[in-house]
């Protein structure tokens, strides 16, 4: 692709995106695409167009009300782009596993926390390591699921619900859409029956649940879930 810059973060061509992710899709490469929103701003993260360069505020408040007592307990972000949440997660005292499907991404953290604490890594949801099967304390989930077409979002959704340990949490953070509306724009949010399956085919329990919109002009809805599992 010659014309990277509508992919920046100062440049960002919506129409192009979708134009291009369609593209992808059609040719049944679900996956290849993200590495080249990382690889496309050599290095600089500031550039990645979906990175808020800030912890999710919800994230922050949610570890505010439950500080941790036990030092060993661990969390794992998935897809975790440039890293805010796994550092602020690191900063609150967990053992952080964050990983993302992009080796590009997984650079740009790096390099951008060369003191950090997080374990970064490039791994697949598909086919993580199998000692993280259920082995973690918080699993946090912020627009991955929304990424993905088809399938792959139920098939996301388990292998996530996989990763809790026993009386673990997961945090799922993403944009939201009415049910039967929006099925094909991009980038494919979800609706409440699909948040609802954390419940009803994983097993997990609600603990809260937050319908709100953001604070973008015009502001966007979004889903703020915690789920649990016994
Ligand atoms: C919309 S971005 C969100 C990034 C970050 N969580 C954030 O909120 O800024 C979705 C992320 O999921 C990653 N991803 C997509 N499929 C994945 C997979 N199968 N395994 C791991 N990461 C994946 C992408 O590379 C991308 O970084």
């Amino acid at each position: 692709m010659k014309d990277i810059k509508f992919l920046h973060k100062d440049n960002f061509d919506y129409e192009k995106y979708v134009n291009m992710v369609k593209e992808y899709h059609k040719n049944g490469k679900i996956f290849n695409w993200f590495d080249y929103i990382y690889d496309c701003v050599n290095g600089d993260y500031t550039k990645v167009f979906w990175a808020d360069l800030e912890p999710n505020p919800y994230l922050v408040d949610w570890l505010k009300q439950n500080v941790i007592t036990k030092q060993d307990k661990t969390a794992c972000v998935i897809g975790c782009g440039v890293g805010d949440d796994a550092e602020i997660l690191s900063e609150y005292g967990y053992k952080v596993t964050a990983f993302d499907i992009s080796q590009s991404a997984i650079d740009l953290c790096k390099n951008r926390y060369q003191n950090s604490k997080v374990t970064y890594l490039v791994a697949d949801l598909f086919d993580y390591p199998k000692d993280w099967f259920e082995n973690f304390d918080v699993v946090y989930e912020c627009n991955t699921i929304q990424v993905l077409p088809n399938e792959y979002r139920k098939k996301a959704r388990v292998a996530m619900s996989s990763l809790i340990a026993k009386d673990g949490y997961i945090l799922v953070s993403c944009r939201s859409r009415e049910e039967n509306t929006m099925q094909e724009v991009i980038p494919l949010p979800l609706s409440k029956l699909e948040m609802d399956e954390f419940i009803y085919i994983d097993g997990l329990k609600e603990i809260s649940f937050e319908a709100y919109d953001d604070t973008q002009e015009p502001p966007l809805p979004h889903f703020w879930g915690i789920y649990k599992k016994s």
